[in-house]
């Protein structure tokens, strides 16, 4: 899609920074998904639902800075705790009462989490777990999920594509052939395929990683009894089962995926909400496998900013009040209502195209409704960048793929919801 300009009243400013942007940022932009083409809109601020740029567009904000933002932006009692924090100075390379705080709520939400260590990113979280999981069975190849996404670090960034039980394949440039040797994948909503995978090579798999909905070419929740399937086979064939909650933790009940599917995992890796939208991630699981973890045990992992106090002051704030107020279910309840409706609209609109998703998670999908990532793939991509800029005209900021998912907040109000509808009538 060639365009010269952004399809805004004005976007003059954002033009403006981009043109510098290029020169000193690879791309403009400080993380590939940020990418929106011919250039991004540059934000001034966010407030509850909202979202504001510098040119003076106001958008509704359903990409929440992909998840964290559950509350909506700007929330009065995380900036407190935020900034009680400040006041105190920000870090100090020695621990702080308030992390063991969090580490607390996280084990009372978490059946699966009795200890669980905080680093800074997602990305660290998953690096982490997977360690850890080599560490304690002794194994060293790992199964995940064709075309899912654990983050930007070597052992995770395969080829989709390579087939049930062949090793990975690097999908960047720079990661030696070896570091993706011990990757295996197999297609989401899958059993079989996962079954005869783990069957054959479980002497050699630690575990195997799993976005229990697939968030990144999706939303693409799991079949009825697709976990139950998994947590079964990987018990029988003693691989661990680390569930990737990066998205779904605290998003779909407070003990997250693992709670709303009622599965339990042996390790969860958690992040975005779980740090009230400041840098945070966290792998946790049961104690005889935590403890292996350094300096009681031998698998290596350490961080400055790990567990930094500022996180872990907006990170409590927030599990509090997604405690207080049951902010889950009322916006499950909400997202159910929202789905059903946009489902209603695609289907007079484009019967072809269909709406995935499951509690606040929400996607409308330009083909059918996706199993797996095969199925993400095969939708009108480049018609989904057009619909994405039409979206923006009319006010509903969406991230601009159609792999990522979308999200609502506990912000929207009934009135916010109504609108992004019509934007979508309108747009599709
Ligand atoms: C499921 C999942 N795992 C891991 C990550 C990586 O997290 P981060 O971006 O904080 O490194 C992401 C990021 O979107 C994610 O969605």
């Amino acid at each position: 899609m060639n365009m010269e300009k952004l399809m805004l009243a004005n976007s003059e400013k954002s033009e403006r920074i981009y043109g510098s942007a290029k020169e000193l940022i690879p791309g403009g932009v400080n993380s590939p998904v940020r990418a929106i083409k011919p250039y991004p809109f540059y934000v001034e601020s966010a407030k509850g639902s909202r979202i504001y740029d510098v040119d003076g567009n106001e958008f509704i904000d359903c990409c929440l800075a992909h998840g964290p933002e559950i509350l909506g932006h700007n929330h009065p009692e995380i900036r407190k705790a935020i900034e009680g924090q400040l006041a105190k100075g920000w870090i100090y390379g020695a621990p702080v009462e308030s992390e063991v705080k969090l580490a607390e709520k996280i084990a009372a939400s978490y059946k699966s989490i009795d200890m669980a260590r905080f680093v800074s990113t997602g990305t660290e979280a998953t690096m982490s777990a997977i360690r850890l999981a080599r560490g304690y069975t002794g194994k060293d190849g790992f199964l995940k999920i064709e075309g899912g996404f654990h983050g930007a670090h070597d052992a995770v960034l395969v080829k989709a594509g390579s087939g049930v039980s062949t090793h990975g394949e690097a999908s960047s440039a720079g990661i030696p052939a070896a570091f993706t040797r011990y990757t295996f994948q197999a297609p989401f909503n899958d059993i079989e395929s996962m079954a005869e995978i783990i069957e054959k090579r479980k002497d050699e798999l630690a575990a195997l990683i799993v976005e229990p909905v697939m968030g990144n070419a999706g939303p693409v929740p799991p079949e009825p009894g697709y976990l139950q399937e998994l947590r079964k086979l990987t018990e029988e064939n003693e691989v661990l089962l680390v569930f990737d909650e990066v998205i779904t933790g605290f998003r779909l009940a407070m003990g997250g995926a693992s709670e709303y599917f009622g599965v339990d995992p042996d390790l969860v890796t958690l992040g975005k909400i779980v740090g009230g939208g400041l840098p945070i991630g966290v792998f946790g699981g049961k104690r005889e496998i935590m403890e292996m973890v350094s300096p009681t045990g031998p698998v290596y992992q350490a961080g400055t900013f790990s567990g930094h106090p500022c996180s872990v002051a907006a990170g409590n704030a927030m599990l509090e009040l997604l405690k207080k107020e049951k902010v889950q279910e009322k916006l499950n309840r909400t997202g159910d209502k929202f789905r059903s409706d946009l489902a209603e609209i695609v289907e007079d609109k484009k019967p072809e195209y269909s709406v995935s998703g499951v509690g606040s998670l929400f996607k409308v999908f330009f083909g059918k409704k996706p199993r797996n990532y095969r199925d993400t793939l095969a939708c009108d991509q480049d018609g989904y960048v057009k619909f994405f800029h039409r979206l923006l005209k009319s006010g509903v900021f969406v991230p601009p793929s159609q792999f990522e998912t979308n999200f609502i907040s506990s912000a929207h109000s009934g009135e916010d919801l109504e609108k992004v509808l019509e934007a979508y009538k309108e747009s599709l």
